[in-house]
């Protein structure tokens, strides 16, 4: 299986550290240790499916090298029980070629914007002129897997030409803010890289001594880069796109590939670090029409499921109904589902009816894993938002408080100060779940309004319900 944060790693020559900044004693490569660990936060939770059906834990932004449930607990009948077909009672021959760990090495109907990045980053390659991108496009039009399929066709070039070249994906939404980013791109080179101890500065003067040592430049994939650019700033893009400015022989600077599905994410940035970022650095990802969907599942269908196990008309079934959101990902989720609906009743191929039953379990936009990542109290403050906004477009920070202290009431959940309710405030508007606005003057002077950007109220509150009662009765246990 292929893992995004091992991609570093594997591309280094040789291990770059002891830079003055570091002591001697990280430098050592492990490589039984998942590189990185920190990058899978929900390993280490208990997995909580809210629909029953599926018992996975893997979100779909975490670029990591979570272990992924084998088949072995999809596997029926024992010694004594003769397997139920010769297919060993299962629809599935390799269920990880339906994670979202797994990055398909071709990607039909993406050739153009590969060969967009390919164009972009020409000087890069041919002159070690750094280069970036802006790659933005709707969930599921598949922004993260190219972006990191370029960049390993990319590094392999480049190598192949004599020039070294690493790169590194930072998803921005589990990676909150400049500190955590840089933390983050750290680790991909050293994973015992501290947490704690390292000012921003200085983790980029580790970042760049590592870079001149190994006179190599890199290519760092900021995705869902909104979630950045509003906690922080553009202050560490503009940084990354001077790094290693004042190096007359082109090494040890940064390339940049920002990702998000805000067409106007960029917006953000200041006019210094936008100057880097010409409008025709856009890479646009338009969502997939039913029949590139098709294309899509199909092709996943004869890597995961064994042959005959899913017809053509069912595959159909799956790319109308993806199609309403040009979602690969929604499709390859309910194709996943399905076939898990198919094992449970021991039949021997996915038929419509399980495409059906998967679909009322399979939440389009990836809200759900969005929500499960969240924390107790950010998805306290959530809910509260969600039940009070039904039937208004916008409602005051002042009535989601008040909602707020009603909810902490029924969860038996502390309820936080104002300034700690502002922060949490502040990081569901850089995660894109809530948007928050400073209102027109209007009669009541200038106020902050919370809308929902996504998703109907009355879905939002019933899908948090469930995790905050799963987290309850786990937690109960
Ligand atoms: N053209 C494609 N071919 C094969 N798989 C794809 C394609 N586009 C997207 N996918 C798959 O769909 C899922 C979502 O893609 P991802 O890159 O995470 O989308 P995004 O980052 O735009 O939300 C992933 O499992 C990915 O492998
Ligand atoms: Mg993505």
């Amino acid at each position: 299986m292929d893992s995004g944060c091992a991609e570093v790693a594997r591309h280094r020559p040789e291990f770059p550290l002891d830079s003055p900044e570091v002591p001697d004693d990280r430098g050592k490569v492990h490589p039984d240790r998942p590189e990185f660990p920190e990058e899978c936060p929900e390993s280490k939770q208990e997995a909580h499916a809210i629909t029953g059906i599926r018992e996975r834990v893997s979100p779909p932004e975490v670029e990591s090298s979570c272990a992924y449930p084998s088949q072995e607990g999809f596997k029926r009948g024992g010694r004594d029980m003769p397997p139920m077909s010769l297919k060993g009672g299962t629809v599935f021959k390799d269920q990880g070629k339906l994670s979202f760990d797994y990055l398909p090495e071709k990607m039909p109907h993406r050739e153009k914007q590969m060969q967009r990045l390919f164009q972009l980053f020409r000087p890069l390659l041919e002159a070690n002129i750094p280069s970036n991108a802006f790659v933005y496009g709707s969930v599921g039009t598949g922004k993260t897997h190219l972006s990191r399929r370029f960049c390993m066709e990319l590094t392999k070039k480049a190598q192949e030409g004599g020039r070294a070249l690493d790169h590194v994906l930072v998803n921005c939404r589990q990676r909150m803010g400049d500190d955590a980013v840089m933390l983050a791109i750290l680790k991909s080179y050293d994973e015992r890289f501290p947490d704690r101890g390292f000012s921003i500065s200085e983790k980029l003067n580790v970042l760049r001594t590592w870079l001149e040592k190994r006179q190599t430049n890199i290519v760092i994939v900021l995705d869902e880069v909104d979630a950045l650019l509003k906690k922080s700033g553009s202050n560490l893009i503009y940084t990354f796109s001077r790094f290693g400015e004042e190096h007359a022989g082109g090494r040890g600077h940064i390339s940049l590939i920002l990702i998000s599905q805000k067409t106007d994410a960029l917006e953000y940035l200041d006019k210094a670090a936008l100057s880097t970022f010409r409008r025709t650095s856009a890479v646009e990802f338009g969502k997939y029409t039913r029949d590139e969907l098709k294309d899509i599942i199909q092709i996943r269908a004869e890597l995961a499921l064994h042959p005959g196990c899913v017809g053509g008309d069912v595959l159909d079934l799956i790319s109308d109904i993806a199609s309403e959101f040009g979602d690969a990902r929604y499709a390859i989720e309910i194709l996943w589902n399905a076939g898990l609906l198919a094992d449970e009743e021991s039949s021997e191929e996915i038929a419509a009816e399980h495409v059906r039953g998967a679909k009322a379990a399979v939440h389009p936009t990836g809200m759900e894993d969005r929500l499960k990542a969240l924390d107790k109290p950010k998805a306290i403050v959530l809910l509260a938002i969600a039940r009070k906004i039904r039937r208004k477009a916008y409602i005051t920070t002042g009535a989601a408080e008040e909602a707020y202290s009603l909810v902490c009431e029924e969860y038996g959940e502390r309820q936080r100060g104002h300034t700690q309710y502002w922060k949490y405030l502040g990081d569901l508007d850089a995660l894109g779940l809530i948007d928050a606005k400073i209102s027109e003057k209007g009669v009541v002077g200038k106020t902050t309004l919370i809308s929902l950007p996504e998703i109907p109220a009355k879905t939002l509150e019933g899908m948090l319900v469930e995790i905050l009662g799963t987290k309850k009765s786990k937690t109960a246990k």
